[in-house]
């Protein structure tokens, strides 16, 4: 059976005061990935830097955390995403181009692509271990607070957006929080899965990794946002090299269930990956 993943009338109370008004500040971007599914265009460049209309992907990704409340922008880079690094710094001379040439528009479009209040900081995972061991090097720019992981591929267009909508769940229930969509059941072997417990307001019971369809626990996929107890640092500290060999962050994640609460969220809005 397809578990409906809907919770919105389940709250456990205590929970709840504990975390009324929490605000999530840290945003982690897991950007050292090789991106070989998009070559050849991302060879020399970042695959988050690949433009949808008018601005690179991970600027819709930055965008979509500021508006959920992040102040804090974590990069997790690796080999040649340099291009991340200088698309979010000041363009002196850029401004002073356009400023000149009284290309007013262009120059607005370019300046406050980061906020002032809103801060970056790059860290690099020296060796593509997974994405799981990409979470845990943020760890030093997190410290011991709630955090996003933001997988720019996925884009998801949502008004409010997926993090802001993942907040107010937050506020209203504290845990962790991963937002899932329902995919046919042939695809289960591209995402991770979860099995929900609805009865207990939306809590996942189970993960897993790419299962095989006759596998999987439903066809409950786990999509590129995620709100994460700092536990999970922990957990990933522990995590042996799983599927591919690398550091899953879903096996980080199974560990935290056994003792942590960890809700789906089916969010409002179209995903394109
Ligand atoms: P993917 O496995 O989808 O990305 O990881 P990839 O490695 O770039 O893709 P392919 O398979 O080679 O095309 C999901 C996210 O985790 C990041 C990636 O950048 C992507 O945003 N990631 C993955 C890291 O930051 N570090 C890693 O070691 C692995």
């Amino acid at each position: 059976m397809i578990p409906h993943v809907g919770f919105a009338m389940m709250r456990p109370t205590l929970l709840r005061e504990h975390h009324v008004g929490q605000r999530v500040k840290a945003a982690v971007f897991p950007v050292a990935g090789r991106g070989t599914r998009f070559l050849p265009a991302t060879k020399a460049s970042p695959k988050e830097m690949l433009p949808i209309v008018d601005k690179p992907l991970i600027q819709y990704a930055v965008e979509e955390a500021i508006a959920a409340g992040a102040t804090k922008l974590v990069f997790v880079t690796g080999a040649s995403k340099r291009a991340i690094e200088d698309h979010f710094d000041t363009d002196a001379e850029l401004e002073r181009a356009l400023t000149e040439s009284g290309k007013h528009d262009l120059l607005a479009s370019i300046r406050n692509i980061v906020p002032p209040g809103v801060a970056c900081v790059y860290i690099r995972q020296g060796e593509p271990l997974g994405l799981g061991h990409a979470v845990l090097c943020a760890r030093p720019a997190v410290g011991n607070e709630p955090f996003f992981v933001h997988l720019a591929d996925d884009l998801i267009a949502g008004d409010p957006g997926c993090l802001a909508q993942m907040a107010d769940e937050y506020a209203d229930h504290g845990g962790s929080i991963i937002a899932v969509e329902t995919v046919p059941p042939e695809n289960t072997s591209s995402y991770g899965i979860v099995a929900v417990d609805e009865s207990d307001g939306g809590r996942i019971t189970k993960i897993v990794e790419k299962p095989k369809p006759e596998d999987a626990p439903s066809n409950s996929a786990v999509v590129g946002r995620y709100l994460l107890a700092p536990e999970i640092f922990d957990k990933l500290e522990n995590t042996g090299r799983g599927a591919g060999g690398e550091i899953q962050l879903t096996d980080g994640i199974a560990d935290l269930l056994n003792d942590s609460p960890v809700y789906a969220y089916s969010f409002n809005g179209v995903r394109y990956d």
